[in-house]
């Protein structure tokens, strides 16, 4: 579908919205970087893989816009990595492809983590203010063991237990998010923390952006997630870490003294604020996102 739009030049420039394919990627990247964005190809190739994505692009084919999505069962889904080229911010391509990725997820509760460039247009297109998102990141300086209660122990995630980390992450998130766990574990870097009653907490990390990201950290408890991040932590001694995570200032203040500095924040919205999570004590709870785009 195309949309005629006068630019400076005065001259008459046909948008195109389609979908995204893989051969856009390069360009995507190049779109991301432009904006100081850490993707690499290889984690937008990943994103496009697990959702769906719709380019707008000039009559050279040039791609100037972008938007992404990943559906989480029937009924939710998160958008992400919405983009416009500088040049042509301000004549309502961003507002395009938030319509027309809406028209792909009829019913669907939405969500996503806005920067506040993106706040004005989220909120039009009727997204609500959920929480606030912190982004730590640096290079891991020195980590304490963080100890666990008698009989846990941390051990690395296997295939066998994709249920239960389903199961866990969807008490969390209020959304199923098999593909994505799944696609997680193939990577070979998650790992549980295991008790004598059953699973306290799951977690992983994997190469993004400037070095690795850990999460999701999902856990019954801050200790238990404190414990998986101490651990992530350790073996990136010396590497450049990431971590988004809901607010949370024991867990904040531990990242900063391991290095791993406040650096900014996004702030979480949703087209159902009746959806916001307030988990109880012992109840599984998502301590760090598997990435801002992903949720
Ligand atoms: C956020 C972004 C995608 C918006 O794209 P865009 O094409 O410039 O947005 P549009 O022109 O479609 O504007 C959409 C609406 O938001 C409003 N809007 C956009 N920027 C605004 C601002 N800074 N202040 C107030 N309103 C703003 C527009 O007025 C418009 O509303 P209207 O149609 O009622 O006038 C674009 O600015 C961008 O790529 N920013 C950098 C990357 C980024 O931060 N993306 C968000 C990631 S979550």
């Amino acid at each position: 579908m195309t949309r005629t739009f006068t630019y400076s030049d005065q001259q008459d420039t046909q948008i195109a919205f389609r979908p995204m394919h893989p051969d856009d990627l390069p360009q995507a990247v190049r779109l991301s970087k432009d904006l100081a964005w850490p993707h690499r190809q290889e984690d937008w190739t990943q994103m496009l893989g697990l959702g769906h994505g719709i380019v707008a692009t000039t009559q050279d084919n040039a791609v100037i816009g972008t938007i992404l999505w990943w559906t989480w069962g029937s009924q939710a889904a998160s958008l992400g990595m919405i983009i416009v080229s500088p040049a042509w911010q301000g004549h309502g391509i961003g507002k395009q492809l938030m319509a027309r990725a809406r028209q792909a997820l009829p019913g669907y509760t939405l969500h996503l983590n806005a920067t506040s460039a993106g706040v004005p247009l989220y909120e039009k297109s009727g997204f609500r203010y959920l929480g606030v998102v912190e982004q730590h990141q640096g290079n891991v300086a020195s980590v304490p063991l963080i100890p666990l209660p008698e009989g846990c122990r941390i051990r690395p995630a296997g295939a066998a237990d994709l249920d239960a980390l389903c199961a866990m992450d969807a008490a969390a998130k209020k959304m199923n998010r098999q593909h994505l766990i799944r696609a997680l574990l193939s990577e070979g870097r998650g790992i549980i923390v295991d008790s004598e009653t059953g699973i306290l907490g799951f977690s992983f990390c994997r190469k993004f952006g400037w070095g690795q990201a850990a999460g999701p950290v999902v856990a019954t408890s801050e200790n238990s997630a404190l414990a998986m991040l101490a651990y992530w932590a350790g073996i990136c001694t010396g590497q450049f870490l990431r971590v988004d995570m809901p607010q949370n200032d024991v867990i904040a203040t531990a990242l900063d003294e391991w290095g791993l500095l406040r650096v900014g924040t996004v702030i979480s919205m949703t087209t159902d604020p009746g959806d916001a999570l307030s988990p109880a004590p012992g109840d599984a709870t998502c301590f760090a996102l598997c990435g801002q785009a992903y949720g």
